[in-house]
């Protein structure tokens, strides 16, 4: 079969996604919805702008047009409004939960009673609709840290680790008074403190069946200690998940987990993502993820060596018992360049220079998040992660040093980008 492939998002995971996807010898053409300049000049993929639409109608109406075989979607806002629900009774084929599944990652408090429920571990927690029970909450606990959560999405902002009960107290305003995230606030969880180090497990499943990604772990600090942002580096494997590990994180979590949605009467297919905390009680869900992580999926796609378009049919048919995913045993590092100020403000239109001189190195890929071309058909800075690279090697740590090679030949006006991307694996 020769597919016409549809994947929507424009950011550094799509183009991971997407350079995957057309490698696959199923696939004739990929489409991209908004996609990026990166991702534009691919050969075999063409951008679209295309309006969403009402219920999706915009997307459905495109996708009919260009007879689309198979839609992958990177991002959550679309999976927990129901575009796999919309898409699949126009009688479309869509990889992705339905939006009653998707909630695992659209309702923080949900996916908290869900694993109380079903007896997964996680940590200790309790939800509050209003500030006032919130604060009698903390100021009896007076136990710190202590993390506050926003109920809804919050585009990966609405998780505070608070270090005291001011910061706590500024959490819960910001949430449920200033409604910073608007109704994704409503509610807020707050939950104990764990202590370890972090881990992203992401499976893809049928439903039923689970194949597991390789193991990555990401940087979500601008610098340590620093504010959060989308993500600034990433890793794969983490070696903090050993093959125990990974057999107790399948067996407590992972398999418990879509049990659990089968008998909610949630079918859960797609890609789920399991953040992690691996404490010295085990491992704990900090929280779920509908979709693929970004960065993560950056150097994850890099190291998958099978094809993924028959996993993620399998997905969809309910086959993936049969699918098999072979890992590239090298290490692979993601180091993300960022225009100067984000998470905060930003400059855009700075030209970016040494893709090309990059783009020679053997072990190197480069994917693009906020990119556009200018008027002279030059790169140039559209966002706030602009680029992120990825880079292959024997072992994290060499592949640490080429990534940073390839990083220092890149230039633009106010770049930055994390010099410590993968240290906890490193000094292991
Ligand atoms: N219970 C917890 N204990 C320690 N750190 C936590 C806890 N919950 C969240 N965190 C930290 O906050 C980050 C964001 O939390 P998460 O639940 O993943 O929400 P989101 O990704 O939506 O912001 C985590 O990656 C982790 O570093
Ligand atoms: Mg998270």
């Amino acid at each position: 079969m020769v597919m016409k492939v549809l994947v929507l998002g424009g950011g550094g995971r799509e183009h991971a996604l997407i350079w995957k996807i057309a490698k696959s010898t199923q696939v004739s053409q990929v489409y991209s919805v908004p996609g990026n300049a990166g991702i534009g000049q691919m050969a075999g993929v063409e951008c679209y702008q295309v309006d969403v639409g009402k219920n999706f109608a915009g997307l459905i109406e495109f996708s009919k047009k260009k007879k689309i075989d198979l839609t992958v979607v990177g991002p959550e806002a679309p999976l927990v409004n129901g575009m796999v629900d919309a898409f699949e009774a126009a009688g479309l084929h869509i990889l992705g939960p339905t939006q009653s599944a998707a909630k695992i990652e659209g309702s923080k408090v949900w996916a908290k009673e869900l694993m109380e429920r079903y007896a997964i571990p996680t940590a200790p927690f309790k939800v509050f609709d209003s500030v006032a029970s919130a604060m009698t909450y903390l100021t009896e606990q007076n136990r710190f840290p202590i993390v506050v959560k926003a109920d809804g999405l919050t585009g990966g902002k609405g998780a505070i680790v608070c270090g005291n009960l001011m910061e706590a107290t500024t959490a819960v305003v910001q949430m449920m008074v200033d409604k910073e995230w608007g109704d994704a606030g409503n509610r807020v969880v707050i939950e104990d403190y764990l202590d370890g180090e972090e881990a992203s497990f992401i499976v893809l499943t049928d439903g039923v069946n689970v194949v597991p990604l390789a193991s990555s772990q990401d940087h979500k600090a601008i610098y340590e200690g620093g504010p959060n942002t989308g993500g600034m580096g990433a890793y794969s494997p983490a070696p903090v998940v050993t093959p125990e590990m990974h057999e107790r994180i399948m067996r407590e979590i992972i398999k418990p987990t879509i049990t659990a949605m089968v008998d909610e009467g949630r079918l859960y297919r797609g890609v789920l993502y399991a953040g992690l905390m691996i404490t010295a009680d085990g491992p704990k869900v900090l929280e779920y993820n509908c979709r693929c992580g970004d960065p993560e999926t950056q150097p994850i796609m890099v190291r998958l060596e099978s094809d993924i378009v028959p996993a993620l049919l399998a997905c969809i048919d309910g086959t993936l018992d049969q699918v098999n995913l072979k890992w590239n045993d090298k290490a692979a590092v993601c180091v993300v360049m960022a225009s100067g100020g984000y998470p905060g403000q930003y400059e855009k239109g700075k030209v970016i220079t040494g893709l090309d001189a990059v783009g020679t190195m053997e072990d190197v890929v480069v994917f693009h998040s906020g990119t556009a071309l200018d008027t002279q058909g030059q790169f140039v800075t559209a966002g706030g992660r602009v680029l992120g690279v990825t880079a292959l090697g024997e072992d994290i740590r060499r592949a640490q040093l080429r990534a940073y090679q390839a990083v220092d030949l890149i230039k633009f006006e106010d770049e930055y980008h994390r010099t410590d991307i993968a240290w906890r694996a490193i000094n292991r």
